[in-house]
């Protein structure tokens, strides 16, 4: 008896990246027609029944990943360095490209020794950051609009995702140290690699299109 399997399931993350995602699915040969008018749908089932697709917020790709309702997961590297637990990271997408950087304005004196306020959307990246320059320093978390912190007295300086580098220049601000590179990566659910062979076959597909040679953000 021909064995059946749950429809592949992808989460994938709303907004930026999801166009990206969506026109290498349609390069890896898939169909996505039955997707074409979302309306506020949020869960999309392809008409033979082998692929799914979901469409939640980033930090959110992580968790359907890590509890094994989706299989796999399109989701930025920012996101996976604040949440890195719970899923396997296996490819490197190189779209959704941009940078992680510290920021400020003018008066900001990075060799200043008094103990620096740092706000961010990313708590644990920012402290990372800091920690591995030995470096204290305290973090204030916060949801978005980041860049007005240090104008308005927040924090001295901001971690944050630089893309054109367009929302820092409107509030002028300047960057003062980037971290590192951030692109969109396909993580699994363990459990998904090791019993649904389709999951794997999937990986290997997008790493054909996609290379394993990492393109440089800028
Ligand atoms: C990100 C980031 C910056 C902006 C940078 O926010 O926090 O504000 O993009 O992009 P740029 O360098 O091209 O100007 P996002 O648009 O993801 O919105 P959010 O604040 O709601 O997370």
């Amino acid at each position: 008896m021909a064995m059946t399997y749950s429809p592949l399931t992808i989460a994938l993350t709303k907004g930026r990246i999801e166009k990206e995602t969506e026109h290498l699915l349609t390069r890896a040969g898939f169909d996505l027609e039955f997707m074409a008018d979302k309306g506020r749908n949020l869960i999309f089932e392809s008409p033979d029944q082998q692929l799914r697709i979901l469409l939640v917020k980033a930090p959110d790709v992580t968790t359907y990943v890590r509890h094994g309702v989706a299989d796999l997961g399109v989701v930025g590297k920012d996101v996976l360095m604040e949440h890195p637990t719970g899923y396997l990271e296996m490819l490197d997408l190189n779209f959704g490209l941009c940078k992680f950087s510290v920021a400020s304005t003018e008066a900001y004196n990075p060799n200043d020794h008094k103990r620096k306020r740092i706000a961010t959307k990313y708590p644990t990246v920012a402290r990372d950051h800091f920690n591995r320059k030995g470096e204290d320093v305290e973090i204030i978390s916060i949801q978005g609009s980041v860049e007005i912190a240090p104008v308005i007295g927040l924090a001295d300086a901001i971690v944050d995702i630089v893309e054109t580098g367009h929302t820092l220049v409107a509030n002028g601000l300047s960057i003062y140290e980037d971290i590192c590179r951030i692109s969109a990566r396909l993580i699994v659910n363990k459990a998904a690699l090791k019993n649904k062979p389709q999951v794997l076959s999937f990986i290997r597909q997008m790493e054909g299109i996609v290379g394993t040679e990492e393109v440089p953000f800028k």
